[in-house]
């Protein structure tokens, strides 16, 4: 049998003032990823019949990256209520009876760590009790600012009480609202036009639906669920506590994946990394975006990886920077304080040691020696570099690019390269070696040194 379908308003038209930031609250990043990003993701495996995200004015970015989902400007942001009523207006003609959603699943942007697990159990919850409201609850340990949960005799929910609205035996209430709901569609809409601003911000409150839905003899319910899932980010450092728990998931799940990580606590991962079986990751490593390694390869301390993909058995670090673009083949090996960016080095190939290769293709088994540096930038356009295969590169080369060099080549130490090498040729340009004997002697003498 087809589960019935449901339909999801997520919330965030809110101008996140306390986030105190020229960016809209939704789209600040946790692992790399913006958070309302992560509640799309989390949503996807439901397949809702349909999504609809309410944002404000100016938030063009938020509907860009929500696309296929519809979004609905909510201007000026009279509350959470009101952006319900919003969202539900968009949806009218999906809702029960006469359209196919049995159910309403509301959401926050800014809640990005809840799961698929989480938001299917609330779904379950209202379907199995057919209640008007599902709310969910959680008990943490500092109640804060949260709604405060009143539940009856029962345990069925009697109302929420928002903290700026609360007496002191309200505040003492440790149950508090998650802020999610799930609702029956056949009465949310009624329920959210009800609502009225008699409150302490003025705002229409979604939580007072409550009390509307209980003169309405409808059932409303609480569903205790993770409080770390729940976390609503209104401040930077609520942000930085979300990014700490998505953190700590990521890690778990890469260890679990078949990745050592040896001080798990000093990797920062994103959301998109892809970490092959007995990767070795070592202490103070961070990735950027777009990132997949090879299984065996060893990621040594305080190395520095963006959209790079490393090879299987690859050694990088320690002190290595892998920028967008770098891509190592199977074995190669990066050193410290070298740095890769459009690149591609094949099979084995070495750079160990103080290195700038960018926009350039190297081939396998080339050795690039210490200090080689590829001039891409001339001031205005950059240019390439490529390396044949097995070509050997002298300490302290620069690589004026365009420049190749040809197969097997050797490049002497110091040398500036601005010409193509041909193949199997030794290139030396640098400067000539002069020695003339004795004269560091006669010079001491003129400048009258005791040594
Ligand atoms: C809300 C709940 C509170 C709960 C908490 C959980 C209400 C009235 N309060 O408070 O009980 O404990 O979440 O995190 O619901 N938004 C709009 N339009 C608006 C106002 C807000 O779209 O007019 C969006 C925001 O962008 C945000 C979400 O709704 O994504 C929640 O708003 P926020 O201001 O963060 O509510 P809280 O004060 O956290
Ligand atoms: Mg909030």
């Amino acid at each position: 049998m087809s589960q019935p379908a449901f339909a999801a308003i997520i919330l965030a038209a809110g101008s996140g003032t306390r986030m105190k930031s020229a960016i809209p609250k939704v789209m600040h990043p946790v692992a790399d990823r913006p958070m309302i990003a992560h509640l799309m993701h989390a949503l996807e495996p439901l397949r809702p019949a349909a999504t609809v995200v309410v944002i404000g004015p100016g938030m063009e970015t938020v509907a860009r990256l929500v696309k296929p989902a519809a979004s609905v400007i909510q201007d000026p942001p009279h509350g959470t209520g009101d952006a319900v009523r919003i969202g539900l207006d968009r949806l009218a003609s999906r809702l029960a009876p006469k359209g196919d959603v049995e159910d309403v699943l509301v959401l926050f942007g800014d809640t990005p760590l809840l799961t698929t697990r989480t938001l299917s159990m609330l779904l379950d919850e209202r379907r199995c009790t057919d209640a008007a409201i599902i709310a969910a609850a959680m008990r943490p340990k500092e109640p804060g600012a949260y709604g405060r949960l009143v539940l009856g005799r029962d345990g069925k929910l009697e109302r929420i009480v928002e903290a700026a609205d609360a007496t002191p035996e309200e505040l003492a209430i440790n149950l508090v609202n998650g802020g999610i709901m799930a609702l029956a569609a056949r009465h949310a809409g009624a329920l959210v036009t009800a609502l009225d601003r008699n409150n302490a911000k003025s705002e229409f409150y979604l939580t007072d639906i409550v009390p509307v839905a209980r003169r309405r003899d409808l059932d409303c319910r609480v569903l205790e669920l993770p409080e770390h899932e729940l976390a609503g980010i209104n401040t930077r450092a609520d942000l930085a506590a979300a990014e700490a728990l998505m953190q700590n998931r990521l890690r778990r799940d890469a260890m679990a994946a078949g990745a050592t990580l040896i001080a798990p606590e000093t990797v920062f991962l994103s959301t998109d990394t892809r970490l092959g079986r007995d990767v070795v990751i070592e202490s103070n490593v961070v990735f950027g975006p777009g990132v997949a390694i090879g299984d065996g390869a060893r990621i040594r301390s305080f190395s520095h990886i963006e959209g790079a993909t490393v090879g299987v058995g690859a050694i990088v670090g320690p002190f290595a920077r892998l920028r967008p673009g770098a891509v190592l083949e199977d074995e190669v090996h990066v050193g410290n304080f070298v740095e890769v960016k459009e690149a591609r080095l094949g099979v084995g190939a070495k750079a160990n040691h103080l290195s700038y290769i960018g926009d350039a293709s190297v081939g396998a088994g080339v050795n690039i020696g210490a200090g080689t540096i590829t001039c891409n930038y001339d001031g205005v356009n950059k240019w390439r570099t490529i390396i044949g295969e097995r070509a050997f590169i002298g300490s302290n080369t620069a690589l004026v690019a365009p420049v190749e060099i040809g197969a097997g080549a050797i490049v002497a130490a110091g040398s500036v390269v601005t010409r193509n090498v041909p193949a199997d040729a030794l290139t030396v340009a640098r400067g000539q070696q002069v020695d003339k004997p004795d004269r560091a002697t006669l010079i001491r003498a003129r400048l009258g040194s005791k040594n």
